[in-house]
């Protein structure tokens, strides 16, 4: 949530325009982070030694525009900060967004994260007289640098002093009048990488901001200060005292963050799912057999293991529920899949006999990160399933499985969604396998895996049908998604995309649950998606059909090819290829993925960016 950037120079001569635009490019790749406003300040170097800011509220686009206004005239400025903003203290308005400016105008700063103890400092910097123009925790931490800056004229003491009294998250970027020459970083549960280049060197949110200028890159940890020259990068841990870190070389395509000709990238990923999921599949497979490279977590330890806990938000969630209902039937011990919001805060039953498995797509997600602490505390061995190389959750756990998905920018997650589920199909053999000393049980989870890309690819082929469908429903005030088994997993999931990105109102119910009470909301007209890919219960679900539409439902349904009784129960059949029992959420989840895309552009929402969400959420 919010993104964050600083660069810093010494070309001569510098103009500000340059800075300006070099950080809005890099706001524009931040802005899934969060995107109700944003704002750049920038440092001036010459005698005067000033700080000019511009923010707003709404996209970088608007940044765009004040920019062009206010910086084409200045020169000699060769450092500055940038934000984008998702609102979480105080509306999104032109004052709360950042940067925010210490009292005297002296010092600026940008904030990803939450300062939970912001009152009390406010509190403590108004009995000294300082006051405030907006509601936000961020200018808390402006004010109370500037405060400790007044007593010591050293902007390291300064930052650290401020910090050490936050309690809550943050990833800073801050500026000093006084000293154009360097910017100030700083970090605990936010993100945070450095970018160096000669002659110049930046930091942000994430790595994607920086890839047109450099691939040499160091994360910040907890607590660690980064000193950002034009030529130097100092860090101190918390101490103060010198670190060095080695930097990493980033190898991935920066095209990879381009939409490459689709109108959306949520449409690129979920053509790219194909991909997503083969890559991940041949990073594991090792011939017949599959290997993890796990160090932390041994055999012997998957061979006793006695419970399983999947937590995990969202859409990740979703996944982690399939998962809990795979590895339960098939390895018969206790397992089951918890929100990581609620799961931190219900004294969970987990120990050290317990596995915890934390799926995120960004690694950054407090719910689940916060999660993940909770369970190493209990002493639960923990697993994560992670997208975003090198981020914190997949450091902090004991071991990691990254899904090969490649950068995923919409917001609404679909190819990491169908990684993690065959990561999820692959550690279920892994482990089986293990427990009943037999190899061929990877190797036949291998198979079934490995003829999930070519059925997406035939799905994805076929998308037109899809597309016709969302033209008939795209006037529906509600939809109803059911399911039972793996197919209420999958509804979860469908339901989500729906409401997130056409903001349709939309639920989701195990199918057998409707008579229980949601059925007396079905009524002439209103559209029900059924999934009916769990063989075991398929004629179930066609009397739960056959109820809704005797109250005048519509049905959509999504079936195996040749389930032929379907056809005289629902309005419309969405055959899908023959995938086997365990391998049907992979399969199923693309036309629905399709028809709230389709249903969203047809309605012109703004597809990769929903309001009110972000694509990485750091805050509880
Ligand atoms: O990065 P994470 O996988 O931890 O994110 C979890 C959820 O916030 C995420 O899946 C969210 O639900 C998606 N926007 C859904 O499309």
């Amino acid at each position: 949530m919010c993104g964050i950037v600083g660069y810093i120079s010494n070309n001569s001569p510098a103009s500000c325009e340059n800075v300006a635009k070099i950080l809005i490019k890099a706001l524009e790749k931040l802005e899934y982070r969060g995107y109700d406003s944003a704002g750049i300040a920038i440092l001036e170097s010459n005698g005067e030694k000033k700080i000019h800011m511009i923010k707003t509220k709404g996209h970088i686009k608007d940044l765009c525009a004040l920019a062009a206004d206010k910086f084409s005239t200045l020169e000699n400025c060769r450092a500055g900060i940038g934000h984008t903003r998702w609102a979480t203290h105080g509306e999104p308005n032109d004052v709360n967004s950042h940067p925010h400016m210490s009292y005297s105008k002296e010092i600026a700063l940008v904030h990803n994260g939450i300062i939970e103890n912001y009152l009390e400092l406010r509190e403590f910097l108004t009995k000294h007289d300082y006051k405030f123009l907006s509601q936000t925790d961020t200018e808390v931490i402006a004010q109370l640098v500037e405060y400790y800056y007044k007593e010591t004229h050293d902007p390291v003491k300064a930052v650290r002093t401020a910090t050490n009294m936050l309690q809550g998250t943050y990833a800073l970027a801050i500026i000093f009048a006084e000293h154009p020459d360097m910017l100030i970083a700083i970090r605990k549960d936010s993100p945070l990488i450095l970018g160096l280049c000669e002659n110049r060197n930046m930091f942000a949110s994430d790595v994607s901001a920086m890839l047109e200028y450099t691939r040499d890159i160091i994360r910040l940890s907890d607590y660690e200060m980064a000193i950002v020259k034009a030529d130097s990068v100092t860090i101190l841990n918390r101490f103060d005292e010198e670190v060095e870190k080695t930097p990493v070389k980033i190898t991935w395509d920066a095209n990879a963050a381009e939409k490459d000709g689709y109108d959306h990238f949520m449409m690129k990923e979920m053509m790219q799912q194909p991909t997503a999921v083969r890559n991940t599949i041949s990073r594991y497979a090792n011939g017949t057999r599959i290997d993890f490279g796990l160090k932390s977590i041994t055999r012997e330890y998957l061979k006793n293991v006695r419970d399983i806990c999947i937590v995990a938000c969202g859409s990740a969630y979703h996944a982690g529920v399939v998962g809990a209902n795979l590895f339960e039937k098939a390895l018969r011990i206790p397992t089951r899949a918890q929100i990581a919001s609620e799961f931190i805060y219900s004294d969970p039953l987990i120990n050290e006999n317990t596995l915890t498995i934390v799926i995120s797509q960004s690694g950054e997600t407090l719910d689940s990160l916060q999660a993940l602490r909770k369970a190493k505390e209990l002493g639960s061995k923990t697993l994560s399933i992670v997208n975003v190389e090198g981020s914190i959750i997949a450091i902090e756990s004991d071991d990691c499985i990254y899904t090969q998905a490649g950068p995923e920018i919409a917001v609404a997650t679909t190819k990491a969604y169908s990684a993690q589920l065959v990561v999820l199909y692959m550690l279920l053999g892994h482990i089986l396998s293990i427990r009943n000393d037999d190899a061929s049980i990877e190797s036949r989870y291998l198979s079934e895996c490995m003829e999930i890309p070519a059925m997406l690819e035939s799905i994805l082929e076929h998308k037109e049908h899809i597309q016709h469908l969302a033209s008939l429903y795209q006037n529906c005030e509600s939809i109803f998604y059911i399911g039972r088994n793996l197919d209420y997993a999958l509804a979860l999931e469908g339901s989500l995309k729906l409401k997130e990105i056409s903001y349709i109102h939309s639920e989701a119910y195990a199918s057998g649950e409707l008579k229980h009470g949601t059925i007396s909301l079905i009524k002439p007209g209103t559209l029900v998606i059924a999934s009916c890919t769990y063989e075991p219960l398929f004629e179930k679900t066609l009397s739960n059909i056959t109820e809704v539409r005797s109250r005048g439902a519509e049905v959509i349904a999504l079936a195996r090819e040749g389930n032929t009784k379907l056809e005289s129960v629902a309005d419309h059949c969405v055959w899908l290829p023959k995938c086997s029992q365990m391998t049907g959420p992979s399969i199923a989840i693309v036309p629905m993925q399709l028809f709230a895309y389709y249903i969203a552009a047809l309605r012109g929402c703004e597809i990769d960016k929903p309001r009110n969400l972000a694509k990485t959420v750091t805050v509880e």
